[in-house]
């Protein structure tokens, strides 16, 4: 937990997937159909998810999120000896409409009506964060929703925090980046964000370069934290 107050911040930006957006919460939703497989395929699902977004970064064999979320479901389903065509399909289209963290809409709000931008910046494509976020009935309260699409490489290419500098038009010590992701707040930080880790799973630390400010375990002290 921390009280670190962030000054002279214009915006806020938002990872998407993990911080935002639970994405256990595809599986969670077919618990049935899963029974007792519904934690490691969603946990093999994430995991392999990030790799291939890793990998074809260092390969320099680009793909969007959506072909990279659909190849790591294969190879979950297989981890876990399902064949379910069906089930894939119903597994893929709840990525689409995957819950927002309960705290999210009260602090997108709250952020908006004491003048902060926001935005969010995400390795989901367009079509996936435009769905989610209308999913999360969110939109109203993100000026901008900045998809890695738009440069062709994954985080934490510094190209894709340079996109937010760009889009928003302020220097990357005037943005307040939140993420879950440890090592994607390592990316953020080490490219000069103002970062706060969103520490929702109680993860330890990296051991990367770029330190964040503060580390949270939610997003809710977040419009108490910032100020421009
Ligand atoms: C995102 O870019 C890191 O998957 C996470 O939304």
């Amino acid at each position: 937990m921390t009280d670190t107050k962030l000054d002279g911040i214009r915006a806020c930006v938002f990872d998407a997937y993990g911080t935002l957006f639970d994405v256990h919460s595809a599986a969670a939703a077919c618990r049935d159909d899963l029974g007792d497989k519904a934690d490691s395929l969603s946990a093999m699902w994430r995991q392999k998810q990030l790799e291939y977004t890793w990998l074809r970064s260092l390969m320099g064999a680009h793909v969007d999120f959506w072909q990279i979320t659909g190849d790591a479901l294969n190879y979950a389903m297989a981890t876990v000896k399902l064949e379910n065509a069906a089930l894939r399909e119903k597994l893929m289209a709840l990525y689409l409409a995957l819950k927002a963290y309960p705290e999210v809409p009260d602090v997108l709000r709250s952020l908006k009506g004491a003048g902060m931008r926001t935005a969010i910046l995400s390795n989901g494509s367009p079509m996936m964060l435009n769905a989610a976020v209308e999913s999360a009935g969110i939109g109203g309260s993100l000026d901008q929703v900045l998809s890695v699409e738009e440069v062709g490489v994954f985080k934490v290419s510094p190209k894709t925090y340079q996109l937010a500098v760009d889009k928003l038009g302020l220097q990357a010590s005037e943005i307040c980046f939140m993420s879950s992701n440890a090592w994607d707040a390592a990316g953020a930080a080490h490219f000069g964000f103002q970062v706060l880790w969103i520490n929702r799973f109680n993860q330890p630390r990296e051991y990367l370069p770029g330190e964040p400010k503060g580390v949270l375990s939610s997003l809710s002290p977040l419009p108490g934290l910032v100020s421009a």
